[in-house]
C-alpha cells in the first residue's frame, strides 16, 4: 500500500468513526432511559412522580393536564420541547429552570442525552 492510499484509508476511518460516535441511537437511549423510569412513563399516558413522557418531543412544556404537580418554574417555561432544549434540560434541569421539581442531577454525557432523546422520539 503506498502512502497516499494509506492516508486516504485513515481519513475514511476517521470520518466514519466520528460520524458513528455522534449519531444518536434509540436502542442505546432505551438503556439510558432506565434512569428516568422511576419517575416517568413513556409507554402510556400515566404519571408517576413526574409527568408521562408520551410524545414529549414536540410537546408543550408543563402541558399534561392530568399531572397536577408541575412546579411554577416549569409552568412558566412556555416552550415546546425539541431536541435542542431537551439536551439543555437533561444536562442540568435546575440550571435551566431554577425551582424545578425534577430532582435529577442530569445526564453529563452528551452522547447519553442524544441517545435518550432519540429514544423518546419513538414514544
Ligand atoms: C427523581 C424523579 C425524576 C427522574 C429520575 C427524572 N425526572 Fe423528569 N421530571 C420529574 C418531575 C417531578 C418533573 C416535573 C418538574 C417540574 O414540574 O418542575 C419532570 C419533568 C420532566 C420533563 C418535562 C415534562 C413536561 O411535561 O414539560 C421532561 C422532558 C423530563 N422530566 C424528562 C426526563 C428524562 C428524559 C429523565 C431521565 C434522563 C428524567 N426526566 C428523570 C422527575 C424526574
Amino acid at each position: 500500500m503506498n502512502f497516499f492510499k494509506l492516508l486516504m484509508t485513515s481519513l475514511t476511518f476517521v470520518v466514519l468513526f466520528n460520524a458513528n460516535s455522534f449519531a444518536a441511537d434509540a436502542a442505546k437511549g432505551k438503556k439510558v432511559y432506565t434512569k428516568c423510569k422511576a419517575c416517568h412513563n413513556a409507554e402510556e399516558p400515566k404519571n408517576k412522580i413526574g409527568p408521562h413522557l408520551v410524545g414529549i418531543v414536540g410537546r408543550k412544556s408543563a402541558s399534561v393536564d392530568s399531572y397536577t404537580k408541575y412546579s411554577d418554574a416549569l409552568k412558566g417555561a412556555n416552550i415546546v420541547w425539541d431536541e435542542a432544549n431537551l439536551n439543555t434540560w437533561l444536562e442540568n434541569p435546575k440550571g435551566m429552570y431554577k425551582g424545578t421539581k425534577m430532582l435529577y442531577p442530569g445526564l453529563k454525557k452528551e452522547q447519553d442525552r442524544l441517545d435518550v432523546i432519540e429514544y423518546l422520539k419513538t414514544k
